[in-house]
């Protein structure tokens, strides 16, 4: 690859300033306040996509937002790579923890990103990472070093569930056509200890509500006489793991695929402080499943957690009342074998039947998807490896994640094909919290690393 680290030095000015615009449009797929910001992202990232190289760049309308569709075919005897990537980010609550206005993006130093990191919403997921994309086929097609074709498809509704992504790319299967997926929507170890995500972890989202009496009540004249759906609904979650953190809804590990010794052992190598863990996380000790590790329990294993819970008197003051009622959102992570919907049905089949006499309980499914494991014996694998050797000097450590893109594993029923997640963002960057940033030299990383991906995968292609 040619004077690639040269395009980038000459360019870089523009490829950070231009992230920048993007990141200055709040997208916010989940308020419908900013459905029209929604809506101008999606506009936005079709002229970069224009701009970069595509010959042909479509907005394609879905019951929710539009999903952004970009080309390059140079010839059909060619391997085909499909870019994935969402221009919508998480709401930026809460707003008074954040440093700088998370609209506003600016440049600052941090102890892991001495060159200077991104601060806004979006900036690492997905908005700084899908660019990164752009700014390599730019670099190709102007250098004339292109050497597959390359398809986009880029969302806008992957933080709300992707609900309408499916439903496209079932009636775009030709259109989609392609040998291998990549996607950069996840992250690496360190920057010094490069690694590509070989897994990412399944997700039933579920909403409870408990209800006692018809009315709040006077907690003097009915306390102790009457269940408080406060009360039970905090006793009914206590009881969704045992003493040793496992999970107790019964079923919900009869899938669960359980790695061998000799895989437990290769993930153990992976570099990991638990002192620095802890420390990062102002926390005295880790807290987990009985017998994994803290990297097992974060990505083999699955989880049960609440995200929310609320009900009765949270005001100024006290005020002496039973609520009528109490509410949790619980999302459980969940690993390969395990299917989304079967475990949904187990959990609620087991909420309802723990629900004491005196409430009554209902469980609303959200959204869920499935877990994604990928081997490494492919091409795929093989020429990102090489990419990252290539640009890091050294090999990255295949590292499965603990988060989800649940759209992966329906690419791979509908579409057939692999996906390669190329993440170049830490734990760290503070995604879907306050003060979301993405390291300058990360963003920089990734568009100098993405273009030996297409040259070392058209190679491999060519000779098998
Ligand atoms: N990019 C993240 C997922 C991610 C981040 C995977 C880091 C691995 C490492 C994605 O945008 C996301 O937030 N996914 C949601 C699920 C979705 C259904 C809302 C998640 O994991 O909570
Ligand atoms: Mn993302
Ligand atoms: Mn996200």
């Amino acid at each position: 690859m040619q004077n690639v680290k040269e395009y980038i030095a000459q360019h870089k000015d523009r490829f950070l300033q231009e992230l920048i615009e993007l990141l200055k449009i709040p997208s916010i797929s989940a308020d419908s306040a900013f459905s029209q910001d929604v809506l101008d992202t999606a506009e936005a990232v079709k002229k970069a996509l224009e701009k970069a190289g595509c010959d042909l760049v479509e907005i394609h309308e879905t019951d929710g937002y539009p999903i952004v569709y970009g080309e390059k075919i140079l010839n059909t005897n060619l391997p085909t790579v499909l870019v994935y990537g969402h221009y919508d980010v998480q709401p930026p609550d809460p707003m008074d923890l954040w440093n700088s206005p998370p609209f506003e993006p600016v440049i600052k130093k941090t102890e892991l990103h001495p060159e200077g990191a991104i601060f806004a919403r979006g900036a690492c997921d997905d908005k700084g990472q899908m660019y990164m994309h752009v700014k390599a086929l730019e670099f190709m097609v102007k250098t004339d070093q292109l050497p597959c074709n390359v398809k986009f498809m880029i969302e806008g509704e992957e933080e709300v569930g992707s609900n309408n992504l499916s439903t496209y790319v079932s009636q775009n299967k030709e259109k989609l056509k392609n040998d291998i997926i990549l996607i950069s929507d996840t992250g690496m170890i360190a920057n010094d200890v490069p690694s590509i995500t070989t897994g990412l972890r399944g997700l039933s989202y579920v909403e409870v509500e408990v209800t006692g009496p018809n009315r709040d009540l006077h907690s003097g004249l009915y306390g102790g006489a009457v269940a408080n759906p406060i009360n039970i609904l905090a006793k009914m979650i206590a009881s969704l793991h045992d003493g040793n953190n496992h999970i107790t809804i019964p079923g919900f590990y009869d899938k669960v695929q359980e790695l061998s010794d000799e895989e437990r052992a290769e993930m153990a190598k992976a570099p990991f402080s638990l002192e620095v863990y802890q420390k990062a996380l102002d926390i005295d000790s880790v807290y987990g499943e009985k017998g994994y590790t803290t990297n097992e329990r974060n990505s083999i294993r699955p989880t049960l957690d609440v995200n929310g819970i609320w009900g009765g008197y949270i005001g100024e003051g006290a005020k002496t009342v039973i609520a009528s009622k109490a509410y949790a959102k619980i999302s459980m992570r969940l690993v390969p074998n395990q299917d989304w919907r079967e475990i949904t049905e187990l959990f609620k089949r087991h909420f309802e039947s723990i629900a004491p006499k005196g409430v009554k309980v209902k469980v609303k499914p959200h959204h869920g998807g499935q877990g994604y494991v990928t081997p490494i014996d492919t091409d795929g694998y093989q020429a990102a490896s090489k990419a990252y050797e290539t640009t890091f000097g050294k090999k990255p450590i295949p590292q499965r994640s603990g988060g989800s893109i649940p759209i992966v594993s329906l690419f791979e029923k509908e579409l057939d094909s692999k996906t390669i997640l190329m993440g170049f963002g830490l734990d760290s960057d503070a995604i879907h919290s306050p003060n979301e940033h993405f390291g300058v030299w990360n963003y920089l990383k990734g568009i100098e690393t993405i273009p030996y991906f297409y040259e070392y995968f058209t190679e491999m292609k060519k000779s098998s």
